[in-house]
C-alpha cells in the first residue's frame, strides 16, 4: 500500500518511516526540512541496506501549504496507477514557546497546512488519514491518567492549532462523503532513537525538550539541566510525564493504519502513552544508571505553562489496536545515548 507521511524526515516521522519500510509499504514523503534534515531519510535507507535489504522512500522537498505541488504528487502517483492510499500527517511546528511568540505562523502552517492536505486528498479519493495530535490539548485540571474523553482545554496556540485540526477532521467525517477513516493519535512524550542509533532527535539550537537536554548535558554540549520547579505536588517535588520509546510510538501508527483498514468509515481519538508516570528526578537518574554517566542539574523556578503531570490511559489504544509499548524507560535511555555517542551534533 502507498502512503504519504507529511513531514517524514522529522524525529517522530523518520522513525515511523523505518517501521512503515519495514512492514513492506511504499512511503513517500513530502517535507520542507524546515525543522529537519535530508540525512535522517537517506539512514533510514542505510539502515536496511547495512542488512543487505534494498529500500526506497521517494521523497518530495516541498510545504504542504503549497496546494499545487500536493496535487500533482497525487497525480503523479494515479498517473502511475499506483495512487496514494492513506495519509500519515506529521508536518507541522511543534514549540509552545515560539507559537506563543508567533501564533499566525503556527495557525498557518499547521491548522492552514492541514486543511489543503485534505482538500488535495478529498480530490483523490483518499480519505484515510493518521494526525499527529498531542496531549498538550488536554486541560490542566483533569482527572488522571487522562482517557480520551477528558476535558479538551489547550494553554497556549500550539495546542489550539491541535484541538482546531482535530475539529476540522471531525467536520470533515461527518460531511456527506461520510467515506473518512481518520485517527488522532494524542501522542504523550517520545523520547529515545532507534537501537541502531543512526536515527533520532537533531533538534536545532538549544532543545527546548528535557530528553534532548539531558542527552546533550551528559555529552558536555550543554552544561547542566535545569529542573523546572521542585515543589510540584509530585512524591520528589519535580513534574511527571508519560515518557514512551519513539520506536513504540512510531509502531502505533502502523498499528492504527491497519485498524482504520478494518472499517468503510471511522474516526478514533487514541492516546499514545505507556499510562506510566516518570519524574524530571527519575529520568536523570535513569539515564545516568544505565549509561554510567553524570548529569549535572541545579533546581530553577517552575516553567510557565507546565504542568504537574500528564499520563496517559492507553485502554482504548490497547483495546483497538494490534499495539502496546514494549520498551522501558531504561531501553529508551540506552537508544537515546547511543544516537546522541554516535552523532553528537545530530544530522549536521
Ligand atoms: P519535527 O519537527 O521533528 O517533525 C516535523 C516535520 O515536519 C519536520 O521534518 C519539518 O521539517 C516538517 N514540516 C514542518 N512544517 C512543514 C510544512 N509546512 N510542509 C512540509 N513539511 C513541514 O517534529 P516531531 O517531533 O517529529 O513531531 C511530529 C508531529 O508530531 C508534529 O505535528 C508535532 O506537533 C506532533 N507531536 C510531537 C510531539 C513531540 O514531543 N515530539 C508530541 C506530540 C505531538
Ligand atoms: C518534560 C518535563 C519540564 C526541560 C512538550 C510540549 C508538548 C509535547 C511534548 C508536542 C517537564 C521538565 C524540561 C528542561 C526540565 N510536544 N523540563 N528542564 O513540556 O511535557 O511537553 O513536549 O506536542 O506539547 O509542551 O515536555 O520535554 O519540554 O518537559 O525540568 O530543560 O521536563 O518542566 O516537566 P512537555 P518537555
Amino acid at each position: 500500500m502507498r502512503v504519504l507521511v507529511t513531514g517524514g524526515a522529522g524525529f517522530i516521522g523518520s522513525h515511523t518511516c523505518l517501521a512503515l519500510l519495514e512492514k513492506g509499504y511504499e512511503i513517500i514523503v513530502i517535507d520542507s526540512y524546515i525543522n529537519s534534515h535530508k540525512r535522517s531519510l537517506k539512514r533510514v535507507v542505510e539502515i536496511f541496506t547495512r542488512n543487505n535489504i534494498v529500500k526506497h522512500i521517494d521523497i518530495e522537498v516541498g510545504d504542504i501549504r503549497d496546494e499545487k505541488v500536493l496535487d500533482k504528487l497525487f497525480l503523479r502517483y494515479k498517473d502511475l496507477g499506483n495512487p496514494i492510499k492513506a495519509v500519515i500527517h506529521f508536518a507541522g511546528r511543534k514549540s509552545v514557546k515560539e507559537s506563543v511568540l508567533n501564533p499566525l505562523l503556527y495557525w498557518d502552517i499547521n491548522v492552514n497546512g492541514s486543511i489543503t492536505l485534505l482538500r488535495v486528498m478529498d480530490k483523490y479519493n483518499c480519505r484515510t488519514i493518521v494526525f499527529s495530535s498531542s496531549a498538550t490539548i488536554y486541560g490542566v485540571s483533569n482527572c488522571l491518567p487522562l482517557k480520551e474523553n477528558a476535558k479538551i482545554k489547550p494553554i497556549n496556540p500550539y495546542g489550539r492549532t491541535k484541538v482546531a485540526i482535530e475539529q476540522i477532521l471531525s467536520d470533515t467525517f461527518h460531511s456527506h462523503t461520510n467515506k473518512w477513516k481518520i485517527a488522532n493519535l494524542r501522542y504523550f512524550n517520545p523520547i529515545g532513537a532507534h537501537s541502531s542509533g543512526m536515527i533520532g532527535e537533531s533538534p536545532i539550537g538549544i532543545p527546548n525538550n528535557i530528553f534532548p537536554y539531558i542527552t546533550q548535558v551528559a555529552a558536555g554540549v550543554l552544561d547542566e539541566l535545569k529542573i523546572f520547579g521542585k515543589d510540584w505536588p509530585t512524591s520528589d517535588g519535580t513534574c511527571i510525564r508519560d515518557y514512551i520509546h519513539v520506536m513504540d510510538l512510531a509502531e502505533g501508527h502502523i498499528a492504527t493504519l491497519e485498524y482504520l483498514n478494518n472499517f468503510e468509515k471511522k474516526i478514533v481519538n487514541l492516546n499514545l502513552g505507556r499510562g506510566l508516570g516518570t519524574s524530571v528526578l527519575e529520568l536523570v537518574d535513569t539515564f545516568e544508571k544505565v549509561n554510567n554517566v553524570k548529569i549535572s542539574t541545579n533546581f530553577s523556578n517552575r516553567r510557565i505553562g507546565d504542568c504537574c503531570t500528564l499520563i496517559a490511559d492507553n485502554c482504548l489504544a490497547l483495546s483497538c489496536l494490534n499495539w502496546s509499548p514494549k520498551r522501558d524507560l531504561v531501553k529508551m535511555c540506552l537508544d537515546g545515548w547511543k544516537w546522541q555517542l554516535l552523532n553528537p551534533d545530530g544530522y549536521q
